[in-house]
């Protein structure tokens, strides 16, 4: 933050804002069910989820500064010539921001229509479950429609702007024209093979750049010492596109279903598959994050900075990382409580009926009775 704070501090100012945005119109929104009007209640939330993606987007572009750096000069050691706005207006922010906020509301939509699936799946006709699963799916399945599209863009710019981190999470060794894909295997350094991997031709070449023969920088265009730990970035690539695909599979499913006016709580196979999906976004978005940040190593700011010299020098390090560690474990541990409660504490049919069903309303518990 020294070296930066000056060149990308701004984004994180604003991220700061959009938080207590978030935070002011949570307040309202979670205690003020009888203290305001519906119409400001309902503002609220749209306030919690606008400053909410807002907050998100402005720290992602900070991160993508690291990726791309701009808005600024080095001058004998020195930085100079500082453009904020340039700064954030980097190359990587687009498609960063775009598959990151893609990424939440896939992983989002999904978590929460699994739990209402599997709950579903106990019971298929209770209304509250079927409306809450609609809603989610409503938020995460185009989300996850789109987000290999947002990928693909994401791996285009790195094609051109952060050649080695592709060639890592491609295991690509060798700079080549029309280079193929490589799912699996395992990358060997030493030899500079992957082995036990399904390689299909030119397909690199053709998502990198849209040609078959368009040449892809290899790993070998860079120094060894500046490669990144190409195993690990290439594993969590696959795994993120890997579970990116079934996300985009069900939800095609799904609508599809729904646009046939299929009764989807009642498909039991269909309802399997969303459970199965409950943690899917957000281990994909926890492998994106190592595809992003290993990929950029030995770097904190890509071709600018070495993780080794931007490490606080602080000696007995270990007692804070170790306390927020903690920490964060302990918080983790107390959400998943809260969360367990609030699924126990879900209201079964009649209440739901009762309570929020204008008599004559569609109810789509009715069918079969439930
Ligand atoms: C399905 C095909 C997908 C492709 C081709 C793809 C591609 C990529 C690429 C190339 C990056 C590196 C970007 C960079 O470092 O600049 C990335 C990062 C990332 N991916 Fe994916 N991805 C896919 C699916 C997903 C899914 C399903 C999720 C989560 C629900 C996800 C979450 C992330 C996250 C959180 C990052 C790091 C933040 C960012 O760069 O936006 N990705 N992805």
């Amino acid at each position: 933050m020294r070296f930066a704070g000056p060149i990308i501090g701004m984004p994180f100012s604003l991220e700061g804002f959009a938080f207590f945005t978030e935070a002011i119109f949570l307040g309202v929104y979670l205690y003020g069910w009888d203290r305001v009007s519906p119409r400001a209640h309902q503002w609220a939330g749209v306030a919690v989820a606008v400053s909410g993606a807002a907050s998100g987007i402005f720290v992602v572009i900070a991160n993508a500064w690291m990726n791309a750096p701009t808005g600024f000069e080095v001058v004998n050691g020195q930085v100079v010539n500082v453009h904020p706005i340039a700064a954030m207006a980097n190359a990587a922010a687009l498609p960063q921001t775009l598959h990151m906020t893609l990424a939440a509301y896939a992983a989002t939509g999904f978590a929460v229509a699994g739990i209402h699936a599997f709950l579903l799946l106990k019971d298929p006709a209770n209304a509250f479950h079927r409306r809450a699963l609609e809603i989610a799916l409503l938020v995460g399945a185009p989300a996850a429609v789109l987000q290999p599209l947002s990928g693909d863009l994401a791996a285009r710019h790195l094609a051109r702007h952060q050649p080695v981190k592709l060639a890592a999470a491609e295991a690509l060794f060798t700079t080549q024209r029309g280079a193929p894909l490589t799912i699996g295997g395992l990358p060997d350094v030493a030899t500079g093979e992957t082995r036990f991997a399904i390689k299909i031709p030119y397909a690199l070449s053709l998502l990198a750049f849209h040609d078959p023969q368009a040449e892809v920088k290899g790993l070998d265009a860079v120094p060894r010492e500046l490669w990144p730990k190409v195993s690990a970035v290439h594993f969590s690539f696959d795994l993120m596109v890997g579970l990116g695909s079934y996300l985009a599979l069900v939800a095609l499913w799904a609508g599809w279903l729904a646009w046939r006016r299929g009764d989807l709580a009642h498909n039991r196979w269909l309802m399997r598959a969303i459970a199965l999906a409950t943690p899917m976004g957000f281990i994909a978005i926890e492998a994106g994050w190592m595809v992003t940040e290993l990929g950029r190593q030995p770097w904190v700011i890509y071709g600018v900075m070495k993780t080794r010299d931007a490490v606080t020098p602080m000696p007995g390090l270990i007692v804070p990382f170790l306390t927020f560690t903690l920490l964060y474990c302990f918080l983790g541990v107390i959400v998943g409580w809260l969360l367990y409660r609030q699924i126990l504490r879900s209201p079964d049919v009649p209440e739901w009926r009762g309570f929020y069903m204008p008599a004559g309303s569609r109810e789509p518990g009715a069918a079969s009775g439930g």
